[in-house]
């Protein structure tokens, strides 16, 4: 029995994380017409127009009992931090279809930025030669138009949910990279320069005018230097080190000029990553990295924190980190003084597990309000030291790495386990996190 479930809860998340189907685009998609045809006062009409957004209000709400995402008088949580920072949240199109689903009404009430999770990722997008998937991608560009959100693309590269053919000197080979790797059978050089460049190109041409920030990479790095294959990432060995500078990061350099020429100086262009909150030697190998990019005229515009934390995580650490990249600004500004004040880190994939330690199990474990408390009390920090970089003009946003806890992959990774990492519940009743975050933006 408790096999059925595990197997039943993985093949959940396993539809809710990788729904990406293979096969042309269809221009005529019904879900991107739907969601074109949506009366556009819909979204005011989530949330009662009497809200103040106060702080009175805000703990009358808290203190008046349960409250739902979408109940219409719960206020939205960006409002309390408009004009200092963007708050988002990623979701997959599965949870946009139907926007009568309190799940998508939450969504389009709550954040002024999106993430589509995994459907705008290389292997969803162009699995093979000549195939391009873009319903997905256009539906999110579709719902965001709802509420004016800014979109953030993600990802252009990564090593990971990439399609092999990229990789291959003979594009249909059906044999692993590992197994070409042995045969001399990768792509050239110039094979996988030429291939990522397109890539991009028509990506962000195409979405351009709506998708106005990318994670151009994600992960390039591991513990203090470029990716390798023993890394499992086949970028940097096969493109190559070639300006002969020494560092295997002239695929990243490669990556950003292509975004740039395709999408135009407005593009916010970011270099996304994780660990980087407490892992200094990681920090500072990206600060190197982006600095020698700056330096040669690469304008990279910001730096991800992906922030997948701990509820023990240590502040101050996290601290020291974003201070490092912080510094980045300065540098920027001395490179492309029109672009002064540009330079930004974002915040983009948060969540909180909850177990400590990686072994901790707990398929069934259920949260007590005592644990829900001091998890408000770590995201509150959180924002805390969020705004506090905020204020100083260096961060521009936060988003959250899916829509509540029952749509999270800390549920199923790095085991199953009923993990409890976001701010809304499996009820979808708002957790003390909701309030506590909210709190902070009135210190
Ligand atoms: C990484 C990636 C995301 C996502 C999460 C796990 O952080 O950047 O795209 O895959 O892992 O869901």
């Amino acid at each position: 029995m408790k096999r059925f479930l595990a197997f039943l809860l993985a093949g959940a998340m396993l539809i809710s994380f990788c729904s990406c189907e293979n096969g042309q685009t269809d221009p005529d998609s019904n879900g991107d017409d739907a969601l074109q045809q949506v009366d556009p006062e819909f979204v005011e009409g989530l949330t009662d127009p009497n809200l103040t957004y106060s702080k009175d209000e805000l703990t009358a709400l808290e203190e008046s009992g349960e409250h739902y995402v979408a109940d219409y008088d719960v206020p939205s949580l960006c409002k309390y931090f408009e004009g200092r920072i963007s708050v988002g949240a990623s979701f997959t199109s599965n949870q946009i279809t139907n926007l009568e689903d309190p799940i998508a009404k939450g969504l389009l009430k709550h954040y002024n930025m999106y993430t589509l999770g995994n459907e705008l990722k290389p292997d969803c997008v162009n699995p093979s030669e000549g195939v391009y998937n873009f319903e997905y991608a256009d539906d999110f560009v579709a719902f965001g138009k709802l509420n004016g959100a800014t979109l953030r693309g993600h990802t252009l590269l990564w090593h990971s949910q990439v399609p092999q053919w990229w990789f291959k000197a003979d594009p249909n080979d059906t044999r692993s990279l590992a197994e070409c790797n042995e045969a001399g059978a990768l792509a050239t050089s110039e094979q996988l320069q030429e291939r990522i460049t397109t890539y991009i190109t028509d990506v962000v041409t195409r979405y351009k005018d709506d998708i106005k920030v990318w994670d151009v990479c994600n992960e390039v790095l591991n513990a203090d230097s470029i990716r390798r294959i023993a890394d499992d990432s086949y970028w940097a060995d096969i493109i190559g080190d070639l300006d002969g500078n020494g560092y295997y990061d002239d695929y990243v350099e490669i990556a950003f000029n292509a975004a740039r020429a395709a999408g135009g100086d407005d593009l916010v262009l970011v270099i996304n990553d994780f660990n980087m909150e407490w892992q200094d030697s990681k920090t500072q190998a990206m600060y190197d990295m982006v600095e020698r990019m700056l330096r040669k005229g690469v304008r990279i515009d910001g730096v991800g924190f992906q922030s997948h934390i701990s509820v023990d995580c240590n502040i101050d650490t996290y601290r020291r980190n974003l201070e490092k990249i912080a510094g980045l600004a300065e540098i920027y500004d001395e490179c492309f003084p029109d672009y002064a004040g540009n330079f930004r880190i974002q915040i983009t994939e948060l969540d909180m597990n909850m177990f400590v330690g990686a072994d901790a199990d707990g398929s069934f474990k259920t949260w007590s309000d005592e644990e829900f408390e001091a998890q408000a009390v770590k995201y509150a920090e959180l924002f805390d030291l969020f705004l506090e970089f905020a204020d100083r003009g260096v961060l521009d946003s936060v988003v959250f790495w899916g829509t509540d806890d029952e749509n999270s992959w800390l549920n199923s990774t790095p085991k199953l386990r009923r993990n409890a990492a976001l701010i809304i519940d499996r009820d979808l009743s708002l957790k003390p996190s909701f309030y506590s975050i909210a709190m902070t933006s009135f210190d």
